[in-house]
């Protein structure tokens, strides 16, 4: 078991369309009994609310979108660069079919109730604020419907307040 220490936004420096969409994250959710990852590249941080949030975007298909509707947090895990197979395990299969975390020999740790990877390198620890439903009759630009949803598995946004920050 690693040892994380609280990080203080202050800190942060990093630029997020890298951080987000090339080393990607995990998204984490569950409970003490089942947990559960997935790979995800959209998402983001800023303010909403007058809270500190990151947004991240789930189809109806995912089975992290089942554990992200029924726990009130979820997990934001960085591996660090050069993760591409776990990346690429954690996108292709599902949670549904196999433990991915035991297959992947990763370990889940818990801040409070949140379940989050033992193997990143920085976590965000997030508290749900809001889920909504990217649906056709929203998209303003006619190119987003036939080009990323042609099977009608529409993304959920979901909001979340980060809550800790914790790195090693
Ligand atoms: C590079 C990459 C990025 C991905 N980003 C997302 C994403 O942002 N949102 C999403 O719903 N699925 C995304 N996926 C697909 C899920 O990770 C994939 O369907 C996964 O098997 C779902 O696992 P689950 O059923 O255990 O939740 C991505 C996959 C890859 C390979």
């Amino acid at each position: 078991m690693h040892f994380f220490q609280p990080f203080d936004l202050s800190m942060w420096e990093f630029n997020p369309f890298t951080k987000v969409s090339k080393e990607l994250f995990l998204l984490a959710a569950g409970d003490k009994e089942k947990a559960n990852a997935m790979t995800a590249g959209w998402g983001g941080m800023g303010v909403i609310w007058g809270k500190n949030v990151v947004f991240v975007f789930v189809r109806e298909s995912r089975y992290t979108r089942e554990l992200m509707d029924k726990y009130d947090t979820f997990s934001v895990n960085f591996l660090g660069d050069n993760k591409k197979s776990i990346m690429t395990y954690f996108g292709k299969v599902s949670g549904r079919d196999e433990d991915k975390i035991a297959n992947a020999r990763m370990n889940v740790d818990y801040e409070g109730e949140t379940p989050y990877l033992d193997e990143s390198n920085l976590v965000l620890i997030c508290k749900k604020l809001s889920k909504t439903e990217l649906s056709p009759d929203q998209f303003l630009d006619p190119e987003i419907e036939p080009a990323m949803y042609k099977d009608g598995d529409y993304h959920y946004m979901y909001i979340g307040e980060i809550e800790k920050i914790m790195a090693r």
